[in-house]
């Protein structure tokens, strides 16, 4: 099918809720996608993180095979193994090489979104149980972002998305910064609900000793920790969460985008084993054999990355990379930004952001924004050094025309 055919018929019946760049991809491989002319690109934004092991990798392609002639769904009616096998599976590898060893239990989603409202419910669940009070107030941070549902958007620290869509859910409680979450707790908080690296609101990184203080605070207050790492997790920061880089052990954490390496997946991780009690909560698809089948193979090839150093060196190779842009375009980028492979440079401005991501467009190589001026990078954890280099090469072109 040619592009226009394709524009055409997506102008004709679908939402425009999103700002398309002028292309259509028809297959990939690895960190490459190729169009309808048959043109490569060099995919530095895995599908804004989600194919965390590029494209069309073979373990990920048999899993689906093997999946689809044995069976994709029965419902949560039943019992699942390769649901438990993944949630056992999340749990042990977050467990390696950590002292805590504490009991956890996992919910399965579809979305980010979805694996947010599971612990927007849980901590309501909690509040209400704890000391016969009845809490029910989740503090977010501003810049944040935790989904498109009306709680999860209501939860996100970005009044700008608020527009058209109220009344929203009560309860949700905006901090400026993580050191003035303890000037909005009151009696009635339940939950603090917070990204480590803020994916959307311009890679910025939560500080470690401030985290770890907060951490401790509200154990002692009995308010639940819940770590949104729908970005961040899943080997990303180079650990499976971003929370173990932290040196933290959440009450909450949710996942989502790169545990299906492109299959729709959330999950929500919590030690309050005790909250939910049948009919709580579900999800028609969530945690299906499909879905789950994939999300193991993906934990394991990844684990298995982490182990062998083959993502330490991917992760230190790529931000030398991104060190020499910034040292060689002073005029252009200010700052290096994020951890692991959620990483990006700061630009001088808005404008200098919108320049930098279509040049590089131009030259065919996907990066994304984030916040007001970050170029963000979230290219897929087993990308190759090749594909970095080629990469790099193409952007360096694109930067040229800036001159
Ligand atoms: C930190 C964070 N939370 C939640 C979400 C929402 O996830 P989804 O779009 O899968 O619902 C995103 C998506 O970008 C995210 O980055």
């Amino acid at each position: 099918m040619k592009f226009e055919d394709i524009q055409s018929l997506d102008n004709q019946y679908i939402f425009h809720t999103y700002p398309r760049s002028k292309v259509a991809f028809t297959k990939g491989n690895g960190a490459r996608l190729y169009d309808t002319t048959g043109q490569e690109y060099i995919d530095f934004g895995s599908g804004v993180g989600v194919c965390a092991l590029g494209h069309s990798h073979k373990k990920i392609a048999k899993a689906i095979k093997k999946s689809a002639q044995n069976l994709l769904h029965t419902s949560n009616l039943y019992y699942i193994a390769p649901q438990a096998k993944l949630a056992k599976r999340l749990i042990r590898y977050y467990h390696k090489g950590s002292s805590n060893k504490e009991e956890l239990r996992v919910f399965f989603a579809n979305s980010g979104a979805e694996a947010n409202e599971c612990a927007i419910k849980l901590a309501r669940k909690f509040g209400e149980h704890t000391n016969g009070s009845y809490r029910y107030k989740i503090i977010t941070l501003d810049s944040s972002f935790h989904g498109r549902t009306i709680a999860s958007l209501k939860a996100t620290g970005q009044d700008k998305m608020h527009k058209h869509f109220g009344p929203y859910p009560d309860g949700f409680v905006r901090a400026k910064s993580i050191s003035d979450i303890k000037n909005v707790i009151d009696s009635e908080t339940c939950a603090v609900l917070l990204e480590l690296i803020q994916g959307e609101g311009g890679i910025s990184s939560m500080d470690k000793r401030e985290v770890q203080e907060l951490a401790k605070l509200l154990k002692q207050k009995d308010i639940l920790l819940m770590v949104d790492e729908v970005q961040s997790g899943i080997y990303r920061s180079g650990e499976i969460f971003a929370s173990k880089v932290y040196g933290i052990n959440p009450d909450v954490i949710t996942t989502a985008k790169g545990l299906g390496g492109g299959v729709p997946i959330g999950a929500c991780i919590s030690n309050k084993i005790d909250v939910f009690a049948p009919g709580d909560h579900g999800s028609t698809f969530g945690g299906n054999f499909l879905a789950t089948s994939v999300g193991l193979k993906v934990l394991k090839v990844l684990e298995r990355m982490r182990k062998d150093g083959e993502l330490e060196y991917i992760i230190s190779y790529f931000h030398h990379k991104l060190e020499s842009l910034l040292h060689k375009y002073p005029k252009i980028f200010t700052n290096k930004v994020g951890i692991g492979l959620m990483c990006g440079l700061e630009t001088k401005d808005l404008s200098i952001q919108t320049k930098v991501i279509q040049s590089c467009f131009l030259s065919r190589v996907l990066i994304l924004k984030s916040g007001k001026n970050v170029v963000r990078f979230l290219p897929p954890l087993n990308i190759t050094k090749l594909e970095v280099d080629e990469g790099f090469y193409r952007i360096e072109k694109a930067l040229e025309t800036f001159r």
